[in-house]
């Protein structure tokens, strides 16, 4: 079973829950919030984005209110390719041609039905490879 890594803000707790609740598929790892409490992005991104890195789970997904914030934060990370995904469509070709590890989320701009769809459509598409993969070579090269 894939093990995903999950955060959230406080903006993003409640819909973190939902897909937590509804994703049965997957075994995640819940590194929080859990409460609306107001917090700040960076400090879930940061812990979801080192279990990737470090291989303890095969993914990440973050939500905070917009996912924007959430992605900028993860993207600091080598090594980390996060998409903010507002479609099943993005989703896909984000894991086909740019083999995304990372998924970011906004709650007040996703519903909860689209989110599930499109955080099953992320975790199960895969990598494309081929053409794509001298791209993502070249990605930790940058900067
Ligand atoms: C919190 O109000 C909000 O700024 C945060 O969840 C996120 O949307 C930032 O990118």
């Amino acid at each position: 079973m894939r093990k995903v890594a999950i955060g959230s803000d406080h903006a993003g707790f409640a819909l973190k829950s939902f897909i937590v609740n509804n994703v049965t598929e997957v075994e995640f790892v819940d590194i929080g919030v859990f409460s609306e409490q107001k917090s700040d992005y960076p400090d879930q991104a940061q812990e979801v984005a080192k279990l990737v890195l470090e291989r303890k789970t095969d993914f990440g997904i973050l939500i905070c209110g917009t996912g924007v914030g959430m992605a900028i934060a993860a993207n600091r990370y080598k090594g980390i390719r996060a998409v903010n995904a507002q479609s099943g469509f993005v989703a896909s070709m984000a894991r086909k041609h740019n083999d995304a590890n990372l998924l970011t989320i906004g709650s007040r701009v996703i519903a909860p039905q689209l989110a599930l769809h499109i955080v099953k459509v992320f975790l199960f598409t895969p990598f494309e490879g081929g053409r794509h993969l001298k791209r993502i070579e070249k990605l930790d090269k940058l900067g």
